[in-house]
């Protein structure tokens, strides 16, 4: 492994980066009044950009201490989130094993933040974590069609993880960064190459992997975020694959997990939405793949495309003196996007649960203007205080997404030798 990563690092540290924002082939040709009246456009337009991005970014954050907040509960659900009782709690409270809790102005105990549900689940043994023999989900939520609901699903699944107390890593390999935005980052501002992958392969002594993993404001979510410059992993990776003709460095990702892994029950990977290198690698870091298919004609055929696509790639890739990658520990389907007052969703939904049968997570994700709502604050619908839409809308789609990240987090704690035999 390591020799390979090292062979890896050399060649990324001799490799010149081809910026093709700054290559001297893009530089100004012959019409130089036209391109700058075109720069200056564009760069206006890019600046009124980032002032609005910057209006909603500052709206989700906490206005005292400038960063995201993340969410707390009330005894009852704290209490069902750690496995024991509103009662023990107080006990606990009482006989000094948890510290005492302070009261709102209305005599209410202040909610609970995820941080103390850890601690509380330390107290009480409670922690769902894996034994050391177990090995960690490494999930990637794929599909080459855009828009899917990779990342919306990427960052539920992670959070709910993170909220039932699993350590979780998430990792935004999209340089669009959707994800990254989402805790609270404007990407390409406040992140520089070096906070990314790109960073870490470029420089990896002085950026190993751990270096550019961040706390969050989930507690027990940590990311690796992602900005534009990722995207130059794309032409990296394939110039090193056709000056060398080693198929290692496709191991990159896998690699770079596999350092800190064991801090870790749970890594998430949103990957970008193209049959790219960056992509390929995830699918060959990945030990579990959760794969969102809209009930739409042209998605659905999207979903056939991206599931042949990615068998015959990694068995090129192994034909091609790749590492033989072992099978996935499973691989689910699921309906995402769906809206059921369309007549076509329902009967291409149905011919999907017949085709795959258990292969396709019985829940969906429905559409819903909750999911929307949230985004466009720069929210998951985890992490709304209060419903944006009604109580009934906003319940109902906090439902499905936990009925869908239920049957994941069953999928992995199935591989998990310690737990398997509890479930089912
Ligand atoms: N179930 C849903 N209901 C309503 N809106 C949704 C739903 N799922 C996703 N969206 C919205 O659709 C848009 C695209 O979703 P998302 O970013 O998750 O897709 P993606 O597959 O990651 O896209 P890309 O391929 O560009 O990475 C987002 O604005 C998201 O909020
Ligand atoms: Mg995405």
């Amino acid at each position: 492994m390591l020799e390979t990563y090292n062979a890896g690092r050399v060649w990324f540290q001799t490799f010149k980066m081809v910026d093709m924002a700054t290559h001297p082939a893009n530089e100004a040709p012959a019409d130089v009044h036209g391109d700058e009246l075109l720069d200056d456009t564009l760069g206006l337009l890019h600046r009124k950009a980032l002032t609005i991005l910057k209006r909603i970014r500052d709206g989700a954050l906490d206005p005292e201490t400038g960063h995201k907040v993340g969410p707390s509960y009330p005894i009852s659900k704290a209490a069902s989130l750690v496995g024991r009782t509103a009662s023990a709690i107080r006990e606990a409270e009482r006989d000094g094993r948890l510290p005492p809790r302070d009261r709102t102005a209305s005599g209410h105990r202040v909610q609970y933040t995820l941080e103390e549900l850890d601690h509380m689940r330390a107290v009480f043994g409670t922690r769902p974590w894996r034994a050391p023999g177990d090995v960690p989900a490494i999930i990637s939520v794929s599909n080459f069609k855009g828009g899917v609901g990779k990342s919306t699903l990427a960052l539920h699944l992670a959070q709910h993880f993170a909220v039932r107390g699993y350590r979780v890593l998430f990792i935004d390999c999209d340089s669009q960064a959707s994800s990254t935005m989402m805790f609270g980052y404007r990407p390409d501002v406040d992140l520089g190459e070096d906070d990314t992958l790109y960073g870490h392969f470029h420089n990896p002594e002085l950026l190993g992997v751990r270096s550019i993993i961040r706390k969050t404001h989930f507690y027990g979510l940590d990311l690796i975020p992602a900005n534009l410059k990722l995207y130059n992993l794309e032409y990296e990776i394939a110039g090193y694959l056709a000056q060398n003709q080693s198929f290692d460095i496709i191991d990159l990702i896998a690699q770079a997990i596999d350092t800190v892994v064991d801090d870790y029950d749970v890594v998430v990977m949103d990957p970008p939405p193209a049959l790219g290198m960056v992509s390929m690698a995830v699918l060959q870091a990945a030990n579990a793949m959760v794969i969102p298919a809209p009930p739409s004609v042209i998605d659905f055929a999207s979903t056939v495309s991206f599931i042949d696509m990615a068998r015959t790639t990694m068995r090129q890739l192994e034909q091609l003196g790749g590492r033989v990658k072992p099978a996935y520990n499973f691989i689910r389907l699921v309906g995402s996007r769906v809206d059921e007052s369309k007549s076509m969703h329902r009967e291409i939904l149905s011919m999907m649960r017949q085709v795959f049968g258990g292969s396709m997570i019985s829940s969906v994700l429905k559409v819903s203007a909750e999911i929307d709502n949230a985004s466009s604050r720069m929210k998951t619908v985890y992490e709304l205080e209060r419903p944006v839409t009604s109580h009934e809308v906003h319940n109902r789609c906090v439902r499905f997404l936990n009925d869908v990240c239920h049957d994941i987090e069953m999928d992995v704690l199935r591989t998990w030798e310690s737990r398997a035999h509890k479930i089912d």
